[in-house]
């Protein structure tokens, strides 16, 4: 935890693939980056990309101008282990994530972690999980990126429990995508999500990654209230 109250290192999950998890990073490292905080991103697993081709961290970068940085880069479009199998590579264990994020940690005030999927998907040949991961990096904590429409209860609700028997600390929920005019099923998940403990960090606007990189980092801060307010000092 750094004396401003939001912990050093920052996990972002998410209750599915494709939930906004990368924008989500962006809008936090933005938030954090234009507090004047030193903040870079990993991503310890991306699948899905060619040698040389842009994964989610460059995105990150893309929208914010910070570092970023991919742990293990695998070619298909796939959980890592299944896709570290098909390539016959192999997967980086848990120790040396938690080697890089410390050492990424020791030159910035913030490392905000992007998982792969959702919170149980394998990263490592011997099974660890996101999960895992924060549980190996004491003082660290999630947050959870959910989506707005039908379904999201159950998945955010589980992938809730899982972090609790983990006692794996969770800042907050962000909705990835949230449109101008939300229909009444929307609105009621997202007043059900108020009412949990550790409530609602904020949510994206529908269209916020078409965004020129200027305008995102300048409205990162009214999309995530939650995060502003834990921060402190904006
Ligand atoms: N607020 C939003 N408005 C419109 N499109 C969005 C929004 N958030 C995300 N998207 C789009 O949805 C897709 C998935 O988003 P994103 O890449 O952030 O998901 P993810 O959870 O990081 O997926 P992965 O599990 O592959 O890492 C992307 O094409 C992204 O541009
Ligand atoms: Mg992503």
């Amino acid at each position: 935890m750094t004396p401003h109250g939001l912990p050093r290192v920052i996990i972002v999950t998410g209750t599915d693939t494709d939930v906004g998890k990368t924008v989500v990073t962006a809008a936090i490292t933005a938030v954090l980056h234009r507090a004047g905080r030193r903040v870079t991103a990993y991503k310890p697993t991306q699948t899905g990309v060619e040698p040389g081709e842009p994964g989610d961290m460059a995105e990150v970068t893309r929208l914010t101008g910070a570092s970023g940085l991919d742990g293990v880069r695998l070619h298909a479009p796939m959980a890592p282990r299944p896709a570290a199998s098909l390539e016959g590579a192999r997967l980086p264990g848990l120790a040396a994530h938690v080697s890089t994020i410390r050492e990424l940690a020791q030159s910035h005030d913030h490392v905000v972690v992007e998982g792969a999927g959702g919170l149980l998907v394998e990263l490592t040949e011997a099974g660890e999980t996101l999960a895992d991961l924060a549980t190996a990096l004491p003082g660290s904590a999630v947050v959870m990126v959910v989506r707005s429409g039908l379904g999201t209860l159950n998945h955010t609700m589980l992938t809730r429990e899982a972090l609790a028997r983990r006692q794996i600390r969770s800042l907050g929920i962000v909705i990835g995508a949230w449109t101008e005019q939300p229909t009444v099923i929307e609105q009621t998940n997202r007043a059900y999500f108020d009412g949990l403990a550790e409530g609602v960090l904020g949510a994206v606007p529908w269209g916020a990654p078409a965004l020129a990189p200027a305008v995102f980092a300048d409205q990162s801060a009214t999309w995530l209230p939650g995060l502003v307010q834990r921060l402190g000092t904006l």
